[in-house]
């Protein structure tokens, strides 16, 4: 971990100077927009520097980044091999003209066409996870020639009007209509089954269920079904084995084209380079984004050869000003080298599995912990308030949130506060986890013991 500064409650700013985290705060007061993710207030902490997996706010105060960022460092904090890619490209060229082919995103596409399962194998890169997902369905309507598309109703695609659209974990209601042709389908969320079934004997009926509404709504015109493997933003939600090879067969009964949104899940973090390689079942289209540019943004899709051929033949067109930039292309090579070359997805499974012995431990000793689960670094837990009833615990994520945040540990609030996820980078040490854990552990006993006073 870093050293703490000593005797200094002030950070630099751009011109050098210092000032205190109120300071910060009055200015964000007068000049920042409050509208992002888990942040309603002007308040702390406001966070200054970080170095693998700490963060330091301006108060000299570290936290461990059990969020990587917004699920993007999980490579680490400044990762060396990120920085001088970034700085090779700040000597070369960080952007350029996306009319004309440049060298880096061409030796991106060359390598993740290399790791990517086949038949996928054609990459174009964007900026962030909802372009890559909007890019996604744009080849999806251009190919299918359909516009219709469907997504699991605890999914998480985006912020942009499409893939919000597509969005139906939460951050969906108050913009007005949605693109039209947008549906949910029943996610297999097991813990609180929709349909109130349990799984094996179910036989997936949520599925069937969810197609027979989908065809008796749709205009005729389906295009695509977006999924992500395991509903990450949702609520850590893993479909049972079997849903996804089903969800495959069902858009191919239909024509549509099946899109995995890898944005969370991709590259390593649940412990296999691409999530969807566990169940052996391919899309057509794979998006990726978070930790792929190692900090920097950027986003990629990628298809085959075939589908590539047939949209670029109709005059496909999906792009922004910053779409191949050099830049973050060179950053995602660089990621790249680190993903391969240390092995990543088997540390991935390490870490998941020494995060797993903790969370299941805690269960053990806290009643308040319905479930656990999640796969590699992607975990959580769901807060209930008892055992039998399941009933969801809100105000107790909250809660333990809050005291987490106050011993040092940086999570992340799901499901209005009954889900607690934790996405801890693929470097973290046993010493850093073991002390991830024992924060929560006091975290989850201040935080009843102060619901339980207050009722
Ligand atoms: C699964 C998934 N898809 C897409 C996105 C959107 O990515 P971005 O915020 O980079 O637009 C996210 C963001 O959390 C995500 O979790």
């Amino acid at each position: 971990m870093m050293t703490k500064p000593t005797g200094t409650t002030t950070a630099a700013g751009p011109q050098g100077e210092t000032r205190t985290e109120a300071q910060w705060l009055e200015i964000a007061r007068e000049y920042s927009f409050r509208g992002r993710m888990d942040k309603g207030s002007f308040s702390g902490p406001v966070l200054s520097e970080g170095r693998g997996s700490v963060v330091r706010d301006v108060n000299g105060k570290e936290y461990l980044d059990y969020n990587s960022g917004q699920m993007c460092s999980a490579l680490g904090h400044s990762n060396p091999t990120i920085v001088e890619a970034i700085k090779e490209s700040c000597d070369t060229l960080i952007h350029a003209s996306s009319s004309y082919f440049n060298v880096k995103e061409i030796e991106l596409a060359r390598r993740l066409g290399e790791i990517a399962p086949p038949p996928l194998k054609k990459s174009m890169f964007l900026g962030s996870g909802s372009d890559s997902n909007e890019a996604a369905v744009a080849i999806a309507k251009k190919y299918t020639g359909g516009f219709e598309v469907a997504s699991p109703h605890v999914s998480f695609h985006g912020m942009s009007e499409a893939s919000r659209s597509l969005t139906f974990a939460g951050w969906h209601q108050g913009y007005g209509p949605m693109t039209p042709g947008t549906y949910a389908i029943m996610a297999p969320y097991c813990y609180r089954c929709p349909i109130g079934l349990t799984f094996p004997k179910c036989e997936l009926a949520c599925l069937k269920g969810s197609m027979e509404v989908l065809d008796a709504q749709s205009t005729g015109s389906l295009a695509a079904v977006i999924t992500e493997p395991l509903f990450s933003a949702g609520g850590v939600i893993e479909p049972p084995s079997g849903w996804l090879g089903a969800l495959k067969r069902a858009c191919r009964e239909r024509d549509m084209l099946l899109i995995f949104d890898e944005s969370q899940t991709g590259l390593g973090k649940l412990g296999s380079m691409f999530a969807c390689e566990q169940e052996g079942v391919i899309p057509d289209l794979l998006s990726i984004a978070k930790h792929f540019g190692g900090g920097i943004e950027i986003s990629a899709v990628i298809t085959t050869a075939e589908i590539e051929e047939v949209v670029a033949q109709r005059g496909l067109v999906v792009g922004h000003s910053h779409t191949n930039d050099p830049l973050p292309c060179n950053a995602a090579i660089a990621s790249l080298d680190v993903i391969v070359g240390d092995n990543l997805p088997e540390r991935a499974r390490e870490v998941g599995k020494y995060w797993r012995s903790h969370l299941e431990t805690l269960a053990v000793e806290h009643e308040v912990i319905g479930d656990v689960r999640g796969r590699g670094l992607i975990q959580g837990i769901e807060l209930v308030r008892d055992r039998h009833s399941r009933a969801p615990y809100f105000e107790a994520g909250k809660a333990i949130s809050r005291h987490c945040l106050t011993g040092g540990l940086l999570l992340s609030v799901r499901r209005n506060g009954s889900v607690l996820r934790f996405v801890p980078p693929f470097y973290s040490t046993h010493a850093e986890l073991d002390r991830a854990a024992d924060i929560l552990d006091r975290g989850i006993t201040a935080a009843v013991e102060e619901l339980s006073r207050a009722r």
